[in-house]
């Protein structure tokens, strides 16, 4: 394991304390250990400390020994000279809110040095946990190794739980905790891996002065120097613009770059896993699943002259990662991998094309590796009902962090049952003499896997609750030694007759005095017979009244758990207030195979487009049903929203929100009306590729629409895009990836080629469709052109895409407004969905990205005027186009981690 020291800067003036401190926006910043209310600004660094106090309870403040403190150590960063330490509990947890809340992304330091504080001169050795999984296993090198760990995480809740844990060699510590929001839309990883990046390596190239903890780096990162001596240095006092690049690399970081001493060889930078902190991978037995990321900042330093120009090509390992990487100058562009570097040993080569005459340069450098985070947290229900009964009770016990994790460090008298690929489940409380005073929560019937209920020697008072009854796996119960009064409800009773349930209670609510209820004690047998018929008998009745209902799904007065579901989120219209609600259906909008759509408006005055089924139709019945029973299952900001659904005998209408601007078919093909910018498009495009996006990975089973197709786009007002029309849309049965489907359905133009001959349903057939939406975007054509003859959009754009000639495929609509890279990279996009055969055609997920880099080119990529943007990141797709379209084969170029 190898953490760089960091150093931090100290001639710094007044001036710039006071410009850190005023950037500082989001930013916490914990010196753990340091005095109670002890906030202060430290001096070398401008960042404003505080204590510990409001993110943890437990712990003991520490100093470290004087030998390692200033002034003996004048270098030491004041957060360091002080600690805070656990002697009391396995688990210690920070509670960190960063200010962006739920998934939102942020950098997260943790810094210890161990300083000899205990005199012991033993470093420990701990784990050191962001929420229930494991970011670093921390171990020293001697007293005064500073071990500094970063981690880039999206919160999965509200709060991050920083927690450190005893593995048994010795009391863990922490001397400093940090927290900066990042911007969402930079760092990404694969969608596909589960986990966060920890930082390995972030190196200031070609620095040779000092050392990097900017003012202006936003995210507060920490740049170290590094120089080969293989390199020369080169460097500007330009101020390089980063304006445009969202990983905003400081200026200072930027100003300065390396390139080879020999300009025909290659800047070469290398490293092994062996290098990477990877301990946490060794109980596999194998490193090789280290997944690493790295991001390259480029930026010229210095302007070429007029017959030189600087292109170069990355490769890893000999591989090829991106090509011709033109940087501009004084201007930011970031570089990185789109699929992780999977492998043991690693080596970036940056080299420069054939026949460039300027060597290749490399400003900075971040490599990042993969901390796959596996474990689940704590199912939510159990971790609210816990949480409540934590309050209720004002436990005093350290009760923080996730209920169950990390997996076996659980909260001291909570016990839980891990099951793979499901939420750990609380099955064991044990509460016994923990000074608990008023009633037995409520809160307690909530958790529903609960086996061991233990709550004896408190000062519990009030019945004994009905409540009880709930916990069907109760397996034992104690609740001796409380003032509890009432007796034990009649069921648990049953269960400990029947050996099912071990019953520890006071003699006073054991009911064996009272008339009506000893009978039951002394005619067991027949009372549980008679109960059980009882129950049997209610059963019955119950499930008749609900098979009714079922039928009849219309009526108002349901009262079954379903019922109150679909209430609850869709509301339930008659059909005279469908009628009433589009003023006798008066205002058609829309019209299909199933019915028409008309124009209505809600009593609170929103409008809704109510979409009826016509009685003629039997097929379209069955689309509707499963378009209302879809759009029950799926909640997504692109998908059409659900306002109602009205059934009324065979009378059948789907209220959606109104979407004010149609669909996209007619609005891309309306040609006269304004035409949309490319950068609307884009959105439009990325709204719906999250829309589908959802459906495919975000829903289990996944969910096909099957009808994927401009006229299926729908627009807001404000141009924002909802997928539509659920009608065909089909869950695939669990656990299969494909389905062998005997009806092929959907449009001609967009159905897939491959579907339609083999019937073999999967996801990617609406990425072959929405692939077909794309060309329409680009090309501003449908999807069949009438005006050509009805040939297809692939056979319109293959010619001229075969010839590499990618600009007279666009939109003249758009004169020329439009980044030329922006478009190129999305026709790239969409040539890899539409590829022959499915196998070969991106996920949504990969299209997903592709469409986002697309939008920051043209965002970042001025000017505009069809202009291209060389030094734009890149990589992930790349093409070549052959003559023959349907055999058109583009390597998607993952880099050769492969999946
Ligand atoms: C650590 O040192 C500071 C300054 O000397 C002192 O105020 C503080 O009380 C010490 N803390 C502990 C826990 O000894
Ligand atoms: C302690 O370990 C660090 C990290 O390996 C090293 O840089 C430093 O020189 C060591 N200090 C001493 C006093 O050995
Ligand atoms: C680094 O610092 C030394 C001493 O202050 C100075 O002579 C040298 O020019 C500096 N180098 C750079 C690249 O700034
Ligand atoms: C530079 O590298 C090339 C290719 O490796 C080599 O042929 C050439 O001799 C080197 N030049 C110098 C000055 O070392
Ligand atoms: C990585 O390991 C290989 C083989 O063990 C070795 O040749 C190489 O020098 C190492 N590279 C680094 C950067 O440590
Ligand atoms: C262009 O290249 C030639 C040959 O490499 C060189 O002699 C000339 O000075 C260069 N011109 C400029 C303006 O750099
Ligand atoms: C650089 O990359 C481009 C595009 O990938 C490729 O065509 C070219 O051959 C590469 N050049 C070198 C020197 O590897
Ligand atoms: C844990 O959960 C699994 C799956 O629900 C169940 O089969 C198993 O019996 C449970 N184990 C315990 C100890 O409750």
């Amino acid at each position: 394991m190898i953490f760089f020291l960091h150093f931090f800067i100290f001639c710094i003036t007044q001036g710039f304390v006071l410009v850190h401190a005023q950037v500082q926006t989001g930013y916490i910043s914990i010196d753990c250990g340091s005095p109670d209310n002890f906030n202060y600004v430290d001096l070398d660094t401008g960042i404003s400390y505080t204590s510990d106090g409001s993110f943890i309870s437990t712990g003991v403040n520490k100093n470290i020994s004087l030998l390692y403190a200033y002034p003996n150590n004048p270098m030491l960063p004041q957060p360091l000279s002080d600690l805070r330490t656990f002697p009391q509990g396995d688990k210690n947890c920070y509670t960190l809110r960063p200010n962006g809340g739920k998934r939102s992304l942020n950098l997260i330091r943790a810094t210890f040095m161990y300083g000899n504080w205990d005199g012991e001169n033993k470093p420990p050795e701990f784990d050191l946990f962001l929420d229930v999984n494991l970011w670093l296993s921390v171990k020293f090198k001697n007293n005064s190794h500073v071990v500094t760990t970063e981690i880039i995480s999206v919160a999965l809740e509200n709060t991050f739980s920083v927690c450190l844990v005893n593995i048994g060699k010795g009391t863990p510590f922490i001397s400093g905790l940090e927290l900066r929001p990042v911007d969402r839309s930079i760092y990404e990883i694969d969608p596909g891996i589960s986990g966060s990046l920890v930082l390995f390596q972030r190196l200031d190239i070609g620095f040779l002065n000092g050392t990097g903890r900017y003012v202006d780096d936003v995210y507060d990162r920490i740049w170290s120097p590094y120089v080969s001596p293989l390199w020369d240095s080169l460097s500007t006092s330009i101020e390089i613009d980063i304006s445009g690049n969202y990983y905003r690399a400081p200026s200072e970081v930027m100003q300065t770059a390396a390139t080879p001493k020999n300009g025909s060889e290659s800047l070469e930078f290398s490293w092994n896993v062996s290098d990477a902190d990877t301990d946490t991978n060794t109980d596999t037995g194998t490193n090789t699943g280290a997944k690493f990321y790295v991001y390259m900042y480029f930026a010229d330093v210095v302007v070429s002259g007029r017959n030189q120009t600087r292109e170069f090509n990355v490769s890893w390992n000999e591989k090829p990662l991106f090509g011709n990487v033109k940087p501009r100058a004084y201007y930011a562009s970031t570089f990185y991998n789109l699929k992780p570097l999977v492998g043991n040993e690693h080596k970036i080569s940056i080299r420069r094309s054939v026949g460039e005459n300027l060597p290749p340069i490399l400003n900075a450098i971040e490599i990042f590796r993969v901390q796959e985070f596996k474990e689940l947290a704590t199912f939510s229900k159990d971790v609210n009902a816990i949480e409540s009964i934590k309050t209720t009770y004002k436990v005093n016990k350290n009760w923080v962090g996730d209920p169950c994790g990390p997996k076996n460090y659980s909260w001291e008298g909570v016990r839980c049952n891990y099951t793979n690929s499901n939420p750990p489940r609380i099955i064991s409380i044990n509460l016994s003499t923990s000074d608990l005073t008023g009633q037995i929560a409520p809160s307690i019937a909530n958790l529903s896997s609960l086996e061991t209920l233990d709550l004896s020697n408190n000062s519990l008072t009030g019945q004994i609750p009905e409540f009880l009854e709930d916990l069907l796996f109760l397996k034992f119960m104690d609740l001796k030694g409380n003032q509890l009064s009432g007796y034990v409800p009649e069921s648990l009773l049953e269960r400990s007759r029947n050996g099912l349930l071990t019953l520890s209670v006071d003699n006073r609510n054991i009911c064996d005095s009272c008339e009506n209820k000893k009978r039951n004690i002394i005619v067991p047998i027949v009372a549980s017979i008679l109960s059980f018929l009882v129950l049997l008998l209610v059963f019955i009745i119950a499930w008749r009244i609900r098979s009714k209902q079922k039928t009849h799904i219309g009526n108002k007065a349901n009262t079954n758990e379903e019922g109150r579901a679909l209430e609850s989120n869709n509301k339930q219209f008659t059909y005279a207030e469908v009628a009433n609600m589009t003023n006798n259906f008066q205002t058609p909008i829309g019209k299909g195979g199933f019915g028409t759509v008309y124009l209505g408006q809600l009593k609170n005055g929103n409008q809704v487009a109510v979409k009826l089924l016509s009685a003629s139709s039997s097929q379209g019945y069955k689309e509707f049903q499963n378009e209302a029973e879809v759009l029950m299952r799926v909640h997504h900001r692109n998908l059409a929203s659900f306002v109602g659904y009205s059934h009324d005998d065979k009378k059948m209408a789907l209220v959606y929100e109104y979407m004010a601007n149609g669909n996209l078919k007619n609005y891309i093909l309306d040609r006269s009306d304004h035409p949309l910018s490319w950068e609307t498009r884009l959105k439009i495009a990325i709204d719906a590729a999250q829309g589908l996006e959802y459906l495919h990975h975000g829903c289990r089973p996944a969910i096909i629409h099957r009808d994927v197709k401009s006229a299926n786009i729908l627009l807001s007002a404000n141009l924002d895009a909802k997928i539509a029309d659920f009608g065909l849309s089909l869950g695939l049965p669990n656990d299969q990836t494909t389905f062998i489907f005997t009806n092929v359905t959907g449009t001609t133009g967009y159905l897939d080629p491959e579907y339609r001959k083999s019937h073999n349903l999967n996801e990617k057939s609406d990425v072959y469709s929405f692939g077909i939406v794309l060309f329409e975007l680009i090309t501003g054509r449908p999807a069949i052109i009438k005006t050509m003859d009805h040939i297809h959009i692939l056979q319109y754009v293959g010619p001229y895409l075969a010839k590499g000639d990618t600009t007279s495929i666009i939109d003249e609509q758009m004169e020329g407004d439009f980044n030329l890279d922006s478009v190129w990279k999305a026709i790239e996009v969409a040539a890899v969905c539409t590829r022959n055969v499915s196998s070969k055609r991106v996920t949504m997920n990969e299209v997903l990205i592709g469409l986002k880099e697309c939008l920051d080119m043209e965002l970042t990529c001025g000017p505009r005027n069809g202009s291209t943007c060389g030094n734009m990141k890149i990589g992930g797709l790349r093409i070549d186009y052959s003559p023959e379209i349907y055999s058109m084969d583009f390597e998607v170029m993952t880099g050769p981690s492969g999946r």
